[in-house]
């Protein structure tokens, strides 16, 4: 995919699907470090070792609809693509952790993208899940929980266009004061 935004939107979809209460979506940059990194934490069904094995296989998929899962596979080709790879980390029953690094100087590595839009998506189109977003570069990071806002807003729900706009805006003022801006 041509946007970090993207992928992390398909593999927090995975988490979704797992049925997970909690994703925990990280993004984190260093120019010091040469790195882009995303990860996706779930408290979900996780899989069993047998299937983590062949996870990362596009011959493997629990998908009805469509013969081959794509997600995963073409992530770890991405990744490694760059210099960078994929870990997985999951316990059937407890969650799964889904990390993707990538060679922040290197040509293939892609852009951010819409990284507030994706989060946004999420929120509203599972606005009972309880999301962490946390966002981290050389100058600093911020971190912003549905679940804390949901003690906030008292019943409101999350995907009210209101706070739907709320959660666009927090991210953005945010991303410019990691940019220096
Ligand atoms: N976070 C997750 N928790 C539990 N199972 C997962 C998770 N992510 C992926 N999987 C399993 O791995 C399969 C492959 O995922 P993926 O490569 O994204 O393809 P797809 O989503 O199209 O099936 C999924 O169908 C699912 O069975
Ligand atoms: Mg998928």
């Amino acid at each position: 995919m041509k946007e970090i935004s993207l992928n992390l939107l398909d593999i927090a979809q995975n988490s979704v699907s797992a049925g997970a209460t909690l994703i925990e979506l990280t993004v984190r940059e260093s120019q010091a470090e040469d790195i882009v990194l995303m990860s996706v934490a779930d408290n979900g069904k996780g899989m069993s070792p047998e299937f983590l094995a062949r996870v990362t296989d596009p011959f493997t998929t629990t998908r009805t609809t469509r013969p081959v899962g794509m997600g995963l596979p073409l992530l770890k080709m991405e990744a490694e693509m760059t210099g960078g790879g994929l870990e997985i980390k999951s316990e059937l029953g407890r969650g799964t952790t889904v990390t993707a690094t990538f060679r922040r100087s290197h040509i293939d590595t892609p852009p951010l993208g819409d990284l507030k839009g994706t989060v946004v998506t999420l929120v509203q189109g599972s606005p009972d899940i309880d999301f962490v977003y946390r966002r981290e570069t050389d100058l600093g990071q911020f971190v912003l929980s549905t679940r804390e806002m949901r003690e906030q807003l008292g019943g409101v729900p999350l995907d009210e266009p209101e706070v739907l706009a709320w959660i666009g805006e927090y991210i953005e003022e945010n991303e410019q004061s990691l940019q220096g801006e």
